[in-house]
């Protein structure tokens, strides 16, 4: 079949199938697969240390010569959010800690890490890296004119219409038409209630409002997920929850085994974890900072509260306080390499398409 479209020739990749950026997941391999089997791998670099983005990009470029993407959290956190908020709530999951067995050190207020996207983007730039995508918002306008001075292709994250809009207004060159099935932070950024159409209403509406490329995310686990894509308008789609369960996945062994039996209603939007909406597999963190009826504070501060047992129950292999961000087609994912998850993709794909 013809894969070869507007978007495979601004990407210089073999197929539009792009592995979605999943911070905590995807690892330098993972993307390098990728990039290596004629995707385009995408490395999550949202809210790291400049030192560690450029560590990252140096660990990629050292597995694939082929083009793969940088993702960012284009986020402008607020200086000062309620210090009320953030106590009850760590005074809480200390507790919580305390009656599940387990122990994580308390976070400072003042020394919540979080490293925004401009103090990435010199290591970024220096890195010669020309594909850019983001989410939680988009760069200012000196921020688009930096980007493009330096040759860089911007693909931006839209839940709507109007965000679809207001990207390419500012000088996006792909809209991600991010539906509401699809795993981890919603992209959502402008003010408003929460978009939640889905990605079969969400694509063709932005595909008729945009003039640049669409990509589908959420939900595409298979060739009919890509098929149907490219006839709702699309001209390439990006998979998170599909890798999930790769070899190349940063999840715990459990992690993966708990992936492995969920189903269509398993997932739940949460504010509980970090402060955003995302999509996941309910566990006794969401849970419990559900339950206690607490007000939980904005990103990132929830993100850092909730960072340290994470990490711990990571380390321990245990479910029960990671997140566990999946889409609501996860129970699709696949344990093989990342490399014949793609090819599988790429030849159901084809058999659809080619009939
Ligand atoms: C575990 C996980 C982590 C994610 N992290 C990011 C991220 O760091 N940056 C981003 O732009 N999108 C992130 N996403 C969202 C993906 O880009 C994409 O929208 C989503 O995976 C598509 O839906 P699907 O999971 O049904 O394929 C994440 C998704 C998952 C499942």
């Amino acid at each position: 079949m013809e894969w070869k479209n507007e978007l495979t020739r601004m990407l210089g990749v073999t197929y539009p199938l792009i592995q979605a950026p999943m911070l905590g997941i995807t690892s330098p391999s993972m993307v390098a697969a990728v990039s290596n089997s004629g995707g385009l791998g995408s490395l999550p670099v949202g809210g790291l240390h400049p030192d560690k983005v450029l560590s990252l990009i140096r660990e990629v470029k050292g597995l694939t010569r082929q083009p793969f993407a940088v993702n960012l959290f284009v986020y402008e956190p607020a200086e000062h959010y309620d210090r009320k908020t953030f106590d009850d709530m760590q005074e809480f999951l200390q507790f919580l800690y305390g009656a599940n067995r387990l122990a994580a050190a308390p976070v400072n207020y003042e020394d919540v890490p979080f490293h925004s996207w401009r103090d990435q983007l010199p290591v970024i730039l220096a890195a010669g890296i020309k594909y850019v995508s983001f989410t939680f918002g988009m760069p200012d306008a000196a921020g688009f004119e930096l980007l493009k001075q330096h040759q860089v292709l911007l693909m931006g994250t839209a839940t709507s219409v109007e965000e679809a809009g207001a990207l390419t207004a500012a000088g996006t060159d792909v809209v991600i038409a991010q539906g509401i099935e699809a795993g981890g932070h919603r992209g959502s950024f402008l003010p408003g209630a929460l978009p939640q159409t889905g990605t079969f209403a969400l694509v063709p509406q932005i595909a008729d409002r945009v003039r640049v490329p669409v990509i589908a995310a959420g939900g595409i686990m298979d060739g009919r997920g890509v098929a149907a894509a490219k006839i709702l308008g699309a001209s390439g789609v990006q998979m998170g929850s599909l890798f999930l369960r790769a070899h190349e996945s940063l999840a715990t062994p459990a992690h993966k085994a708990a992936l492995a039996d969920i189903t269509d209603t398993d997932t739940l939007l949460t504010r509980a974890i970090s402060g955003r909406w995302a999509r996941g597999v309910r566990n006794t963190l969401i849970t419990e900072i559900e339950a206690s009826g607490l007000p939980v504070s904005e990103y990132p501060y929830q993100d850092a509260l909730t960072q340290p047992i994470r990490k711990v129950a990571k380390e321990l292999d245990n479910t029960s306080f990671v997140n566990m961000w999946a889409g609501q087609a996860a129970g699709k994912a696949r344990a093989w390499s990342t490399a014949d998850i793609f090819a599988e993709l790429v030849r159901e794909t084809a058999l659809i398409l080619n009939k």
